[in-house]
């Protein structure tokens, strides 16, 4: 491998369609992304941590643009948490510039994708220019029916659960709400990813087995892949290899074989 990291020649350049091995009929809802790893890319290179992220950026536009063609309706990928603000004062203010750095250049590509694209977080906390592009870029893509693909900035499950409970509390306050009419539903509906579906197929690459602090709600269910691909590294065959990995899976959802069948049977027209 090139020390700057030219594409792994382990996949052929890319044909979109789906490949053989996968079932069309059997693909993820929505896959979640923990894009880990780009440090690591970096120091193995003897780079800046930086480059990694730089880096990343084109291993996250891979992504959206697989996703797209094979048919996969939402991603979403978390590229900066509550707790990396405790990273040195360069490193966040190099990546909240590289955010707005590709959120300029992309936005046209994403356009003509018909990519869905929403930033989920507490965005009030980030620098002023990156929140009005996030809006622009949002508002100017909400009417796409292209895959709806999220982008988590300055995201914590835990902020998002407390900021949940609160706008109920304040409903509740208000005399519109009474305690127990909060059930499952109304709650998801006050999270970020209100209107999505519940990942599918949670990724994470650079081999840690931990969630940090990742759509703590969301993934109740999701199937998880671990993978120990840096992130810049993610490519095409990665996908692949997790797609085949979630077909793979039996999913139960707390039943048993017997009585999933006669759910299914049931469900059948
Ligand atoms: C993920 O890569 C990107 C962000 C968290 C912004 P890291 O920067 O965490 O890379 P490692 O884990 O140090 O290798
Ligand atoms: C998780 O990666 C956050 C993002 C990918 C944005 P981290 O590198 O911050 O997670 P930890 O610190 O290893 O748990
Ligand atoms: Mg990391």
């Amino acid at each position: 491998m090139s020390p700057f990291g030219e594409p792994r020649t382990k996949t052929l350049p890319g044909t979109l369609s789906l490949p053989s091995g996968l079932d069309s009929r059997r693909m993820p809802a929505h896959i979640a992304v923990i894009m880990d790893g780009n440090g690591r890319w970096a120091q193995q290179r003897s780079l800046p941590r930086m480059m990694g992220h730089q880096r990343g950026v084109e291993a996250l536009k891979r992504l959206v643009r697989l996703c797209g063609a094979w048919r996969i309706p939402a991603l979403t990928a978390y590229a900066f948490s509550t707790e990396n603000w405790r990273r040195p004062e360069e490193e966040v203010s190099f990546l909240m510039a590289l955010f707005e750095r590709v959120l300029e250049r992309e936005i046209r590509e994403l356009q003509e994708a018909r990519v869905r694209i929403r930033f989920l977080g507490d965005l009030d906390a980030l620098p002023l220019q990156l929140q009005a592009q996030i809006a622009e870029a949002t508002r100017s893509t909400a009417d796409n029916d292209g895959i709806h693909f999220n982008v988590c900035t300055n995201y914590g499950a835990r902020s998002e659960l407390v900021r949940a409970a609160r706008r109920l509390a304040v409903e509740v306050q208000s005399g519109h709400l009474q305690p127990d009419q909060i059930d499952e539903t109304r709650f998801a509906g006050m999270l970020h990813t209100a209107g999505d579906p519940d990942p599918d197929l949670l990724i994470r690459t650079s081999g840690e087995f931990r969630i940090s602090n990742f759509l703590l709600w969301q993934l109740a269910y999701a199937e998880l892949h671990i993978t120990d691909v840096l992130w810049p590294d993610f490519d095409q065959a990665d996908l692949e290899e997790a797609l085949l990995d979630f077909q793979g899976r039996k999913r139960r959802f707390g039943a048993v074989e017997a009585t999933l069948n006669l759910e299914a049977e049931s469900n059948d027209p």
